[in-house]
Formats: structure tokens, sequence, C-alpha cells
């Protein structure tokens, strides 16, 4: 996997945060450069404890690529992965005018989508998606949490009111999942969906 930025490639930014569901993420992360893509990664504190947590130790983030391929494959090769510190809100991803066409926060946990439907910008996650929206582009939320509060569901509302997806990772069965691998792939092709990618991570329903 290069780590080099490409012309005429895809850009997409994918964030973790401290929600349940680090299977959701290294399955988008894995697609969105199966798909050739330039993806920006930024874990929150929580998102780096998650992948290991729920991962195990080969998924902590400085063996990440490696995990990567080890589990999906050579094809997460066509794309490139660039790590960005969540405390640095001078990275590219601060700015409108960078060419990052679009985010996923996968999972979106609870504090960062309360974060995001207010504006706040306190670390890159809060930021790159408030400029997702400022900029009208395609910021794509997963949030996994139940049962939900009050003001969890109405900061989905607002978030949605301001344009962005919400997507929470709720798997559908009418395909027949038999893994676990099977229900990361369904939430994961949702996501590249929204985010306009061809895919073929679950099939299609035919009527
Ligand atoms: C074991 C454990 C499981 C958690 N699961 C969730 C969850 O599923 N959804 C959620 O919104 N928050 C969950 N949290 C809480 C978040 O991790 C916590 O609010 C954290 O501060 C989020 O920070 P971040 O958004 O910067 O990653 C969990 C925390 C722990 C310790």
């Amino acid at each position: 996997m290069s780590n080099e930025p490409a012309v005429g490639r895809r850009n997409v930014a994918l964030a973790v945060t401290g929600a349940s569901g680090a299977i959701y993420a290294v399955r988008t992360l894995a697609a969105l450069l199966e798909q050739g893509c330039e993806v920006d990664v930024v874990l929150s504190e929580f998102g780096r404890r998650l992948l290991r947590d729920e991962m195990g130790e080969a998924a902590a983030v400085d063996r990440l690529p490696a995990f990567l391929e080890e589990r999906y494959g050579a094809g997460v090769r066509k794309g490139s992965l660039v790590l960005h510190s969540n405390r640095d809100l001078g990275a590219k991803l601060a700015s409108g005018s960078q060419r990052c066409e679009g985010m996923a926060i996968v999972p979106c946990s609870m504090k960062t989508l309360a974060g995001v439907a207010h504006g706040l910008s306190r670390t890159l996650v809060e930021r790159a998606a408030d400029v997702m929206l400022k900029e009208r582009r395609r910021l794509v939320l997963v949030p996994r949490e139940t049962p939900m509060s009050l003001p969890q569901l109405r900061n989905m509302v607002t978030c949605a009111e301001a344009g962005a997806i919400v997507l929470p990772a709720m798997p559908a069965f009418y395909h027949q999942p038999r893994t676990i691998d099977d229900l990361a792939d369904f939430v994961a092709g949702k996501i590249l969906s929204v985010l306009g990618f061809e895919h073929h991570l679950y099939p299609s329903w035919k009527g």
C-alpha cells in the first residue's frame, strides 16, 4: 500500500471514534483502498483504543496497513493511506481548500456526534466534519448506540438538517449473512454507496 498521494485518485477522509464497531471501520477503510482511493485517516484517542480492543493488537494504528493487507488481501495496495493526528488542527483536512471530496465517521460516538452537531471543531475529526458541512460535501455519520437519549436523537436530526447522511450501523439480514464479516461488508457497502462508489460488498436486491 502506497502512502503517496496520486493525481486523479479519489480522495476521501475516514475518521474512527470510540463507539463500538471497529470492524465496520477496518472494512470500510479496506474497501476504499481497494477502490484505489487516497484515504485520509484520523482516529480519536478512543478510536485508537477501539481498534486494539475489538480487533486485537495486530490492528493497532501503527500496524494498520499490514493488518488490512493480511485480512483483506493485496487489493488494498491499490489505494493510499495518510494518517493524521486528531490534535493536528492544522492538517489539510482542517481547510475547505483541500480536495477531499467526502468523509465518513465510522463508527461515530455520541460524543463526536454532539460535537459535529454543534460545530465545535475541537479536534481534527470534528473540524474536518465541519469543513464537509460548510463546503456542502458529503459527510456520512455511522452512529452505534442503543438505546438512544433524546439529546442523541436530536443531534442526529441537527446533523441531517445540516446536510450529513446519518447511516446507523444497522446491518440487514435479507441477504442471509452467515458471518460477522458479511455484516461488516453490508455496512461498509452502504457507506461506499452513499459516497458514490460502485462495489460488490453485498448482493443487490433482485426483487
Ligand atoms: C467499553 C466502551 C464502549 C463504548 N461504546 C460506545 C458506543 O457504542 N457508542 C458510543 O457512542 N459511545 C460509546 N462509548 C463511549 C465513548 O467511547 C466515549 O464517549 C468517548 O469519550 C468518545 O470519544 P471520541 O468521540 O473522541 O472517540 C464506549 C465507551 C467504552 C469505554
